[in-house]
């Protein structure tokens, strides 16, 4: 094992993703920022420059716990969709190697771009009337899209359609060889199809575990999640393929991303001779819950789950209004963060500085209509935290409903902090606590750190609560989060040692005693 250090200037720069000049964030001038490589067991130091002059930052280190495919990206504010984000790619060990096989291996990260800046984003957001952000411009590949400039008005200056800068993402493959093709999504707001033309793809790794393979012609991807695929260059080797990622779950007037897919010697910058492939139609659901069902742990790599659990929580999630402003709510509670940390606040018992009384353990079942919106859409905010027994087994329920207009529920990547989870089922309509915890997947289930719900249905998943902290567990959709939709979990604080003095200062934790 290493120590491998890393040195990173983080600032606002003037940049053109998809053509269109706007402030970007960087790290030492590159969004998506530099990959971090490692190999299991070593020790990686960032040193990093904030040079963003009137913010603070936070990375968060998005899933990280084993050899795979992870994410880093801001934590503060709406900042990841400025684009502090990136990858972080864990390899196995010297004499340990992965259980399938390939040539060469690739990754990119995929987007969505708005050209409002994210002060324009949330200001709206927290206005009356509501100022919803709308569907971005533009899906990047890799940090690479394309915005037609002939739709601008007076902001055409602004828009250079021969910029480099956004030239379509090229990948560069040789005629039958297999690549392995590591894929993140940090979108701020969309849910994603992305296939290369012509090409199957093998599903070999989720969020950093193995999957049973399986093949698919177009892969879905959520915000937060990642997934490796087997691709092989097995087509006609004269000509390039289009790369194309496109919005589902949402009716979206957002153009694809396109890259190129280029087989060697041809010429990189070519287009395709064809037409990029339409991809599969944004409201069918049955074609994503099947990729759902079919992720499941790889034969000889299968963590078995506990049988039973400690805790059942149930987290309905609902569109609320609060004094007239429009939230996200869990179980009708709209999450706030306090000013104080949570993890000095519970080890130094800070009481007043944040909600003592314990969030609820559900919603009212038998009552609630979730294909309806809410006949009472009020809700209340709180900075309440679930408390869990230290290494005790708990399920959560992620319970989909309707939102505040009739006919609309969104799909949701719900992202756990600190752990990884076993994805015990998914179901559609209520959950049924009696019947469907009957049909768990207590063999094989993967282990994933980010899980999609989708309209109308449920998604149970199972974790051990056995490392100390104090966790969020939230919806990944940037702007739902920034509304309220994410709850807290403590385990353990009380194990931890003395906490590094610089963490002190904010709000009333004061200084290290
Ligand atoms: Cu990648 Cu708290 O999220
Ligand atoms: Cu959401």
């Amino acid at each position: 094992a290493e120590i491998r250090y890393h040195k990173w200037e983080v600032k606002y720069e003037y940049r053109s993703p998809d053509c269109y000049q706007k402030l970007v964030i960087t790290i030492n001038g590159q969004t998506p920022g530099p990959t971090i490589e490692a190999q299991q067991g070593d020790t990686i130091v960032v040193e990093l420059k904030n040079s963003l002059v009137t913010e603070n930052v936070a990375i968060h280190w998005h899933g990280i716990h084993q050899p795979g495919t992870y994410l880093y990206h801001a934590h503060y504010g709406l900042q990841r969709t400025n684009g502090l984000i990136g990858m972080i790619q864990v390899s196995l060990p010297p004499g340990v190697s992965e259980p399938y096989t390939y040539d060469d291996e690739k990754s990119i990260i995929l987007t969505d771009w708005y050209h409002e800046s994210t002060f324009e984003q949330a200001t709206g957001l927290l206005s009356i009337p509501f100022g919803w952000v709308n569907e971005p411009q533009s899906l990047l590949i890799q940090g690479k899209g394309s915005f037609n400039c002939s739709t601008l008005g007076i902001e055409a200056g602004l828009c250079n359609a021969t910029n480099p800068e956004c030239s379509p993402y090229v990948m560069t493959v040789v005629p039958g060889k297999t690549y392995k093709l590591r894929i993140g999504s940090l979108t701020s707001l969309e849910a994603l199809s992305f296939e290369i033309e012509g090409h199957n793809m093998t599903v070999v790794e989720a969020d950093g575990s193995n999957v049973e393979p399986f093949i698919v012609k177009n892969l879905f991807i959520y915000s937060g999640e990642t997934y490796s695929v087997l691709i092989k260059a097995d087509q006609a080797p004269t000509r390039n393929y289009w790369i194309v990622s496109k919005v589902v779950a949402r009716p979206s007037t957002t153009p694809n991303g396109l890259a190129i897919f280029n087989y060697h010697p041809n010429n990189p910058t070519t287009s395709p001779p064809t037409v990029p492939p339409v991809g599969p139609a944004w409201n069918d659901v049955e074609p994503r819950l099947a990729q759902c069902q079919a992720t499941k742990a790889r034969q000889g790599y299968i963590t078995p789950p506990p049988h039973k659990s400690d805790r059942v929580i149930v987290l309905l999630n609902t569109q609320n209004k609060i004094n007239g402003y429009i939230r996200w709510s869990v179980n009708n509670v709209s999450f706030n963060l306090p000013n104080t940390p949570y993890l000095i606040a519970v080890k130094e018992k800070l009481h007043h500085v944040f909600n003592q009384s314990p969030p609820p353990n559900g919603y009212d079942h038998r009552h609630y209509d979730i294909f309806n919106p809410p006949t009472n859409p009020n809700a209340t905010t709180s900075t309440s935290i679930y408390k869990l027994q230290f290494d005790s087994t708990v399920d959560i329920v992620i319970q989909n409903a309707n939102a505040l207009s009739a006919n609309d529920s969104e799909t949701h990547p719900w992202h756990l902090h600190g752990h990884d989870f076993w994805v015990m089922g998914y179901g559609k309509g209520k959950f049924d606590i009696h019947k469907d915890p009957k049909k768990y997947n207590l063999v094989d289930p993967i282990l994933k750190n980010t899980v999609s719900v989708q309209p109308y249905g449920w998604t149970a998943l199972r974790f051990r609560a056995n490392n100390p902290g104090v966790w969020y567990f939230h919806c990944h959709i940037e702007y739902h989060l920034f509304l309220g939709m994410g709850v807290v979990f403590e385990e353990g604080v009380e194990k931890l040692g003395k906490l590094p003095p610089s963490i002190y200062g904010c709000g009333d934790a004061k200084v290290s005693p």
